[in-house]
C-alpha cells in the first residue's frame, strides 16, 4: 500500500473520539518525502475538538515542513469523507491546491483536488 494511505491507517489507529466514536486518521506528504500522520482528538467540551487532517498539517508545520502534495483521508464508512469547512481553509493557507485523498476500510478511494473542495476560497492574497 502506498505509505502516505498506510501512515493515514496507522494514525487513524490513535485516533481520540470517545464521544462520537468516528475514528479518522490522515497523513500529509510534504514535497521533500515526509509523511505526518494525525487522528481526530476529542473533548469533552465538545467544540474543542481537532480534526484528524489539522492535527497532521500542524504536527507537519511544527517540524518544520514547507511544502506539501498530498493528503489521505480515512475513515470507516462506505460514503468517503472529506475534510471539513475548517480543514479546508486551514489545508489551502498552508498547502494550496494539493491532492486528497479519501479512502476508507473496504478499500474505495478517490482522490480530489482541494481547490474543488473549497473552491474561491480567501486566503492571504486578500491580505496584500
Ligand atoms: N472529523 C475528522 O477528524 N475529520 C473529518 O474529516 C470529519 C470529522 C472528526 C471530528 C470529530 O472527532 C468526529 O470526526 C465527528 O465529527
Amino acid at each position: 500500500m502506498d505509505a502516505l494511505l498506510q501512515a493515514a491507517l496507522d494514525a487513524r489507529g490513535r485516533a481520540h473520539a470517545p464521544f462520537s466514536r468516528f475514528l479518522v486518521g490522515a497523513a500529509i506528504e510534504t514535497a521533500d518525502g515526509r509523511i505526518f500522520g494525525g487522528c481526530n482528538v476529542e473533548n469533552s467540551s465538545y467544540g474543542l475538538t481537532m480534526c484528524a487532517e489539522r492535527t497532521a498539517i500542524f504536527r507537519a508545520v511544527a517540524e518544520g515542513a514547507k511544502r506539501f502534495t498530498r493528503i489521505a483521508v480515512v475513515a470507516d464508512i462506505p460514503k468517503l469523507t472529506p475534510p471539513c469547512g475548517a480543514c479546508r481553509q486551514v489545508l489551502w493557507d498552508l498547502c494550496g491546491d494539493i491532492d486528497v485523498i479519501l479512502f476508507n476500510l473496504e478499500g474505495a478511494r478517490e482522490t480530489l483536488r482541494l481547490s474543488d473542495l473549497l473552491p474561491r476560497a480567501f486566503d492571504a492574497t486578500y491580505l496584500d
